[in-house]
């Protein structure tokens, strides 16, 4: 009786300890987001002209469309699908709304959702919306995009969707903590004795830019490993972005080391140069975001990237090889299955040099979305295709055809092809590599074709 007394008591404590846990945890995710950002009541002037101007200048940077439209929608009326670790969510209308939107939103309202993730209601919102970068944007910045929204945005009474994360994942709390965690209160401070120009580059793409939130590496809890340039050299340093490898943008080998920063400026504002064509997020960045940039702050923002040092290992070393492939590709010597691949399917477009042909077809050969260790982003174009980014800069807007015909023997063969020729040097691609794209793309929510009407 004695022993059953004290179990029951045990257990009660028990019982109470972990309700009381359970209290704390979830009280304090919810009361993280009240503390950590406490309302900024500040008014603003939502009519004025040159605020609602800059506002558009403000939003662009910050690729706000982007996300929150769906394919074929209107503009901020949201419902894009965006997959997170824990399954999908649909970015929100943020049109003037009463209802449907952020009508309901007064300005501190909104500062605490763009800066610091915490919507109307003060639940914590998913860092899907990257208010981590936003942190750093000027109460200047945030009172002009306030502007632009709540007045030369069009309301549109369309409804939110719900996320397709099950219950209990779908609590929100969590992200209280996460937040605490990973997006404290933060404002800009420019590099250490930066040019006005650089300094003015560091604070587009750590903040409206957001470029950290595709370019740099994701740590356990999906925070990113450093929000600016710091000694360890992890800012930038690549990272995998549903099923993109967003190379690093640092002066590395698989980097911007041979780039010089009118030719980075350019690819921002276009989205092509004499290396490259952007595609798959980036063509959409630069589509929306990137060709609006004037092109002062374009050059700023190359000017910043190319100050960045390799990481400690990564230094541009490796002198480029020898062009054996191209001979032996005219004189029909090499009959590997790679290389008649590439022959038939791939030449047509990027010539038996793998030079491409500039503003049109990518060059391959010495190109580092071909030989970057991470082969993601070459799988996935050559199964599903790309069209380069729509911007006044050229006329012609041609595009990758997507050749998912193709076994996954066949892609492995001429990808490995053209990693390993023209002076390339890169581990091969297995049929294992391409089988396992084919099935992530085949479950990605892809209702975005950049290009789209808006
Ligand atoms: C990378 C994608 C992305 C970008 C870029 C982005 N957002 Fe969001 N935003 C989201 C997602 C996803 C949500 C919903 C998150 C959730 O439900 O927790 C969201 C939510 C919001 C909300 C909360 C609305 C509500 O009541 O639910 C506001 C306000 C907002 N975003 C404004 C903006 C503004 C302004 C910009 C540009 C400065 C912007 N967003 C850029 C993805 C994005
Ligand atoms: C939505 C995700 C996303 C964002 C935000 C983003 N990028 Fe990218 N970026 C990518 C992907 C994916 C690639 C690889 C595809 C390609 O090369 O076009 C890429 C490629 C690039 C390249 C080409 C690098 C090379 O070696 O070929 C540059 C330069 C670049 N990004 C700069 C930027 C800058 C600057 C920003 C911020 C203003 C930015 N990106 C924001 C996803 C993104
Ligand atoms: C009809 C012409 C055409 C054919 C055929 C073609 N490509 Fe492309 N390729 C393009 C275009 C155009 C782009 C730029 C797409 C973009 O920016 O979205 C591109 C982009 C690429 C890229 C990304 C390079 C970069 O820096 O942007 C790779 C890698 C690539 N192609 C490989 C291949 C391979 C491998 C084959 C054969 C299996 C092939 N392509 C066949 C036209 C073609």
């Amino acid at each position: 009786m004695g022993v059953e007394v004290s179990v029951m008591k045990f257990l009660k404590f028990g019982v109470s300890a972990v309700a009381i846990g359970v209290v704390v945890a979830v009280g304090g995710g919810y009361l993280a987001p009240v503390v950590f950002a406490p309302r900024q009541n500040i008014s603003v002037n939502a009519a004025d002209p040159a605020l609602i101007e800059r506002g558009r200048t403000v939003a662009q940077a910050s690729d706000c469309v982007a996300c929150h439209t769906a394919a074929g929608g209107k503009a901020f009326t949201g419902g894009r699908a965006m997959q997170t670790p824990i399954g999908v969510i649909y970015t929100t209308n943020i049109t003037p709304d009463k209802a449907a939107g952020i009508g309901g939103y007064d300005f501190a309202d909104f500062e605490r959702a763009v800066r610091h993730g915490v919507r109307k209601d003060g639940a914590p919102l998913y860092p899907a919306m990257p208010y981590v970068s936003y942190a750093v944007l000027t109460d200047g910045d945030v009172r002009a995009l306030y502007a632009y929204f709540v007045s030369a945005v069009q309301p549109v009474s369309q409804p939110n969707q719900a996320s397709t994360i099950p219950w209990p994942k779908n609590m929100r709390w969590p992200l209280g903590w996460w937040q605490a965690l990973f997006a404290g209160h933060r404002s800009f401070t420019p590099p250490r004795e930066a040019t006005p120009e650089v300094a003015r580059g560091a604070y587009l793409v750590e903040g409206a830019g957001h470029c950290g939130a595709c370019h740099t590496p994701r740590g356990a809890a999906f925070q990113e490993k450093a929000l600016k340039n710091g000694p360890g050299g992890e800012f930038l340093s690549g990272s995998n972005i549903d099923g993109w490898y967003a190379k690093s943008l640092r002066r590395e080998d698989v980097g911007l080391a041979s780039w010089s920063q009118a030719e980075i400026a350019d690819f921002l504002k276009t989205g092509r140069n004499a290396h490259t064509a952007a595609f798959g997020s980036m063509a959409e960045v630069v589509e929306h975001s990137g060709q609006h940039f004037n092109d002062a702050d374009a050059s700023a923002i190359a000017a910043y990237l190319i100050g960045l040092p390799a990481r400690p290992g990564h230094a541009a070393t490796s002198p480029k090889g020898e062009d054996a492939t191209t001979a032996k590709l005219y004189d029909s010597a090499d009959h590997s299955p790679g290389a008649l691949g590439y022959v038939a399917q791939c030449a047509p477009c990027h010539h038996m040099n793998g030079r491409g042909t500039p503003r049109l077809f990518p060059a391959l050969a010495g190109n580092a979305v071909v030989v970057t260790d991470d082969p993601s982003s070459l799988i996935q174009i050559a199964l599903a295709g790309g069209a380069m980014a729509r911007t006044p800069a050229d006329k012609t807007r041609p595009s990758m055809p997507e050749l998912a015909r193709l076994d996954d023997r066949a892609v492995a063969d001429i990808l490995t092809f053209i990693r390993t020729s023209w002076g390339n040097k890169a581990s091969p691609v297995s049929p294992g590599n391409v089988a396992a794209m084919r099935g992530a793309i085949a479950h990605k929510p892809l209702d975005y074709v950049p290009g789209d009407a808006k």
